[in-house]
């Protein structure tokens, strides 16, 4: 029954390939491989989200992220007025040292959010399982294991997340994945507008985000501003996913774009800002040209950026809005040899060349949209044939992709596509670093 189910799902899918012309690359990859059916959507949303949704003394919605190259910063949130502490050693159920912090909240239209907690604690030794607590609630122990402080050094890189029964296949072949740190090209609850998505979107990620620092940059889905109601852009994100923007060589001043660096300085990571101002003058524009002159390629081997909206894209979907973005900002990325650029927003996984100006160029950087997470708005399943010659893989299915920095010149990007139950590598190259590469350092 399953095989015959199978056989003719293949067949299906080779008379569905040939109608609508897929590109090569697709049905070289899914010719050998039977694909399952799609999965149902599951309902995450617990019914008891109501204003205030998390419950009492209880922590919830933990996750961390990176500040500096030693220290980590925990948020939490609870329903009560609880410590802003958080206890942590290195053997479980022993908590020799603690922090404090402080404690914020934010309404949005007649929702009021819980106590949300932001802690940094550290100094921390790199490559060592935490155990932590929170608020001191003796009931819930955490860990989490603190990244490397040379390569190698892996990264998971994954947008458009969303709270589907997609998103939590996403998440299963993440967790069982050895990774060091996530980073995040936007759209993370899709919340829009309706606050409690927020809170469930954070009990969803919690088993992840509070095991490895998860490094965000924001999406449209993160703008939630109503004319005269809710005039502020980003409320909920900002209060929720503080990032590390005042910290490191280069402060940014804005939680919409920071830096930082991993690895004893081997990688710099830049997140940008696709909803605030980039242009030539503007505040982002300064920081980024000042960040990138920072930035020593003799030391930091591999330097990669994020944005929401991609630069290069050949999907249908969201064509040409990342293009005022590129026009202001790729002369900058291209003059630091920026390794490798990964967007979302774009509901597929596509692999572009290295490229600079519209044209493949080998100094420029690699170009990746990545924002197939799985989000309820569905795959963007529409390409602009034929496949631009830049364009060296696309494909219209939920995943999430590897970036292994093995040594001082090679990174391995791998993309894993939700489908396959078995982890198999749906696409991989091998990408060098352009500060090893002569011919880009005249
Ligand atoms: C929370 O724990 C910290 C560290 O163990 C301690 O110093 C503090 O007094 C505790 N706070 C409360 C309110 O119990
Ligand atoms: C870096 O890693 C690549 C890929 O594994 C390998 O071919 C190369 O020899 C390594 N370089 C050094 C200096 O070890
Ligand atoms: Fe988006």
């Amino acid at each position: 029954m399953a095989t015959a189910n199978n056989v003719a799902l293949a067949l299906l899918l080779l008379v569905a390939a040939s109608v609508l012309s897929l590109p090569p690359a697709s049905l070289a990859v899914t010719s050998p491989y039977v694909r399952p059916k799609p999965r149902a959507t599951l309902s995450l949303l617990k019914d008891d989200d109501d204003d205030d949704d998390a419950d009492g003394q209880t922590p919830e919605q933990v996750h961390i992220s990176a500040v500096g190259s030693d220290k980590m910063r925990v948020t939490w949130i609870t329903g009560d007025d609880t410590p802003a502490t958080v206890e942590y050693g290195t053997t479980s159920g022993q908590y020799p040292f603690s922090a404090t912090g402080s404690t914020d909240t934010y309404s949005y239209i007649l929702y009021h959010s819980g106590k949300i907690h932001d802690v940094v604690i550290g100094p921390l030794e790199p490559s060592i399982t935490y155990y932590y607590r929170c608020s001191n609630d003796t009931s819930r122990e955490l860990s989490f294991r603190t990244p490397p402080a040379s390569l190698p050094f892996k990264f998971v890189v994954a947008g458009d997340f969303g709270q589907t029964g997609w998103t939590e296949s996403t998440l299963r072949h993440i967790g069982a994945a050895d990774y060091d740190m996530l980073l995040l090209p936007g759209d993370l609850s899709y919340a829009d507008l309706y606050q409690p998505r927020w809170d469930s979107y954070g009990r969803l990620v919690e088993p992840l985000a509070s095991a490895r620092p998860w490094m965000v940059t924001q999406g449209n889905h993160e703008i939630e501003k109503i004319p005269l109601v809710e005039p502020h852009s980003f409320k909920a994100y900002n209060a929720r996913w503080r990032m590390p923007y005042d910290a490191g060589a280069s402060p940014s001043g804005s939680n919409l774009y920071y830096s930082f660096d991993v690895a004893g300085g081997a990688v710099h990571v830049i997140m940008l800002g696709s909803y605030t101002d980039y242009a030539a003058g503007s505040g982002q524009h300064r920081w980024l040209r000042g960040d990138l002159a920072r930035i020593d390629r003799r030391r930091t081997a591999f330097v990669v950026a994020l944005v929401h909206a991609p630069w290069y894209n050949s999907n249908e979907a969201h064509q040409g809005e990342g293009d005022a973005m590129r026009a202001a900002m790729e002369a900058l990325l291209y003059g630091a040899r920026v390794d490798a650029v990964f967007a979302g927003h774009v509901h597929a996984y596509e692999r572009f060349a290295r490229v600079y100006g519209g044209k493949e160029d080998p100094c420029g950087p690699v170009h990746v949209t990545i924002g197939d997470g799985g989000n309820r708005e569905g795959l963007a399943e529409k390409y602009i044939d034929p496949q631009p010659a830049t364009s060296a893989f696309r494909e219209a299915s939920f995943g999430h992709g590897r970036l292994e920095v093995v040594n001082a010149t090679h990174a391995l990007w791998t993309w894993h596509r939700n489908d396959d139950d078995e982890a198999v590598v749906a696409d991989q190259a091998w990408i060098t670093s352009l500060a090893s590469n002569p011919a880009c350092n005249k």
